[in-house]
């Protein structure tokens, strides 16, 4: 799929592995609508300019997300939306007993399960169904989503039952979701992702950080946000990549 004039749908899109891929694709001369919770997203829309459309939503929302697809397609003109990297997620750690020995909260978890799993099938299904419209491209494609999942889809730590449970869906989704598409000609990937510098890794304390930078084979390091956003802009122009989950983490097992 052509990156340049088509338009692209991301989530998390103010922070992170979603803004860097927003950025990258507004670069790379595509349009842009940026979905997130989180009012940053006005900004970077802004700071990326006519080619870029913010939109706070909740990727939850079945309503939000059905609008912030309507302004995608309209942005389009007549191509229709080309495709969705959907990064948008939480992390939560909770053991399943406490040191003082209770249960862990339920609802935690299923909070954790509603964002990143429930969210990321919601977008997935809008997606389809906008992008079932389409008129193939040169390439016959209708259109590409790339979801993100984690390494912790296979190498949970303790306290990851939620996030590696919902990730865990997030790749279990993947191949089903791509054959069932394969009959519209969109194809369905998954990143999954290693440890990244982001916000969200922030709040872990700076030991722990270079303890797991440590833990990579090579290069010793986090991951840069932009390194996932290569990625996503390579999955989006190559279309044999399809039905797979990608790890990109230098080659880390999480122990
Ligand atoms: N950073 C890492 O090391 C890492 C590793 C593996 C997987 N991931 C995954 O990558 C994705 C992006 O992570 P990041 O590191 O860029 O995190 P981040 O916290 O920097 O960005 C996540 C964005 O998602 C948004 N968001 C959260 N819930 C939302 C909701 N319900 N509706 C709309 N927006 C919502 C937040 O506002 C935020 O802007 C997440 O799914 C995360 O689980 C990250």
């Amino acid at each position: 799929m052509q990156v340049k004039d088509r338009t692209f749908l991301i989530t998390g899109a103010a922070s992170g592995l979603g803004a860097a891929t927003a950025e990258r694709l507004a670069k790379a001369g595509a349009r842009v609508v940026l979905c997130d919770l989180n009012e940053e997203v006005t900004t970077l829309a802004e700071r990326l300019g006519e080619c870029a459309r913010a939109c706070r939503v909740d990727i939850t929302s079945a309503e939000q997300m059905q609008q912030a697809f309507d302004m995608a397609v309209a942005l389009s003109e007549e191509q229709g939306l080309a495709g969705v990297v959907h990064c948008a997620g939480v992390v939560s750690v909770a053991k399943l007993v406490d040191r003082e020995g209770n249960p862990a909260d339920l609802e935690g978890y299923a909070r954790t399960i509603h964002i990143n799993l429930v969210g990321t099938f919601n977008v997935m299904r809008l997606a389809a169904a906008a992008m079932a419209k389409n008129t193939p491209a040169d390439s016959g494609e209708r259109g590409v989503i790339i979801n993100t999942a984690s390494i912790a889809a296979f190498d949970g730590q303790v306290g990851q039952c939620a996030y590696s449970a919902s990730k865990a869906g997030v790749v279990g989704m993947s191949l089903p979701a791509a054959r069932e598409l394969s009959r519209h000609a969109i194809r369905v990937m998954a990143i999954a992702p290693g440890v990244f510098e982001t916000p969200m890794m922030s709040e872990i304390p700076d030991e722990a950080a270079q303890a797991l930078a440590a833990a990579v084979p090579f290069p010793k390091r986090l991951g840069r946000a932009e390194e996932f956003a290569q990625l996503a802009e390579q999955i989006i122009i190559n279309p044999m990549l399809n039905g797979e989950v990608i790890r990109l983490d230098g080659g880390i097992r999480m122990q």
